[in-house]
């Protein structure tokens, strides 16, 4: 492959290192003008590092036009309400507050004290983060997201810089509850108050845009963390997720995934095949569990306080090298429709895939074609090792599993 070539760029000192850092940022653009409009120094600062204005922009129109279907698999969790209620269920301060009760169980097991640095994948808004970084080991905490504005926010809570919060993140918020009788449903509005962030001392927080599927080198930290990203992934793409993951991962590395193991119309998640894939992997299990643990998807939450679900928690460390790139490749070439490869929009290719409209950019969609009649990892690496660098590989493949277009299997 040729070397690596570094083009990330940084909004409000958070890096976004993605495969394309201008199309993400012409993304986060137009969902913070239709989510967050009030963040207008953030808007003010993505079209100083864009170099133009997005609204002026007739490709990034047109994309964005088309992306608005699947903001959230380009960007992450972007929309106010969405990014509130992961916000109040680590965050508020009240009986209401489901990462305490995570925290209670993590504090009496094992997980944390082996390693003094830490990543976390899928961070959100970084209740984790927070929690770790105040451990007394922890020397160092990565907090990676695929959400600019969920680490923004994350970092707004840590630094305890209220004012700061879009204005919806200050109303009150509503619980409802069933009355003993079943005959009535009453609200109980609470003034939004957050849980003070943890007490450190000279230790910082390194905030990143990451897709967890395009994980590329070693991730910087002795232990990976991954709270409830699995989560969002079902069937084989959680398994490719895994995977992506494992593949990252150097020997001596370990590994904590925390998941529902809650039922996904797409497929299972079953906890054997995760275990399974770690297994296959090269690693040696450390500690396994299914606990009883909450994790309520809205505040607006009908009748239960917490809705708790069977929660695999699972450590492990890496201790052998295994062949990372001996893996089967799945896809459907027949799911695959009508491409169109009109240049006047961009460099873009647009596809459709099943009843999904879907954009690649040209290398990305290279790299799949390439896909369609190929069945093994290395192979398809080979094939491009003189076209583009590990890193554009690495994303290409990240894009792509990401969108559901590829699945990896292990041999
Ligand atoms: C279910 S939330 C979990 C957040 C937090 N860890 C928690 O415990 O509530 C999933 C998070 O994964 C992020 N996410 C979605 N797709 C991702 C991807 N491909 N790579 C990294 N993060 C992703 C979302 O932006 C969101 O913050």
């Amino acid at each position: 492959m040729k070397t690596i070539r570094n083009s990330h760029k940084a909004i409000k000192d958070i890096n976004i290192k993605v495969g394309n850092p201008s199309k993400y940022l012409r993304t986060l653009w137009a969902a913070i003008n239709e989510s967050c409009p009030e963040l207008k120094d953030v808007l003010t600062e993505i079209e100083m590092e864009l170099g133009y204005d997005p609204r002026e922009d007739k490709v990034a129109t047109l994309n964005s036009a088309d992306e608005s279907f699947n903001k959230t698999g380009a960007i992450g969790y972007y929309d106010q309400p969405l990014l509130i209620s992961i916000a109040d269920r680590e965050w508020i301060d009240s009986e209401y507050n489901e990462f305490n009760e995570l925290a209670s169980y993590l504090e009496s097991k094992p997980l944390f004290s082996s390693a003094s640095s830490i990543y976390i994948c899928g961070a959100g808004v970084c209740r984790m983060g927070d929690y770790v970084s105040s451990l007394e080991n922890i020397k160092s905490v990565y907090c990676s997201d695929l959400s600019w504005l969920a680490l923004y926010v994350g970092r707004m809570l840590i630094q305890r810089e209220y004012h700061k919060l879009p204005t919806l993140f200050h109303a009150p918020r509503l619980f409802y509850q069933v009355s003993s009788d079943f005959n009535a449903i009453s609200a109980q509005s609470l003034h939004a108050k957050f849980h003070p962030s943890s007490e450190r001392t000279g230790k910082n927080i390194q905030y990143e845009v990451r897709d967890a599927f395009a994980l590329i080198g070693p991730t910087p930290a002795e232990l990976v963390c991954v709270p409830y990203l699995l989560d969002l992934f079902a069937g084989d793409q959680m398994k490719t997720l895994v995977t992506r993951i494992c593949q990252s991962m150097e020997v001596g590395q370990q590994l904590l995934i925390i998941s529902t193991l809650l039922f996904h119309p797409v497929g299972e998640r079953n906890p054997q095949e995760i275990v399974q894939t770690l297994k296959t992997f090269g690693f040696e299990i450390d500690y396994l569990d299914i606990a009883q643990l909450p994790y309520t998807f809205s505040y607006y939450n009908y009748g239960a306080r917490k809705e708790t679900w069977n929660t695999l928690i699972v450590k492990a460390t890496k201790y052998k090298q295994t062949h990372s790139r001996n893996l089967k490749l799945l896809t459907d070439a027949g799911k695959l429709g009508p491409v169109d490869e009109d240049t006047s929009l961009g460099d873009d290719v647009h596809i459709t895939w099943q009843d999904r409209k879907i954009i690649l950019s040209r290398n990305h969609f290279d790299v799949f074609q390439k896909c369609l009649s190929c069945v093994d990892y290395s192979d398809l690496y080979e094939s491009f090792a003189n076209k583009m660098t590990a890193e554009e590989f690495e994303h290409a493949i990240g894009a792509l599993t990401s969108r559901s277009l590829l699945c990896l299997q292990a041999k």
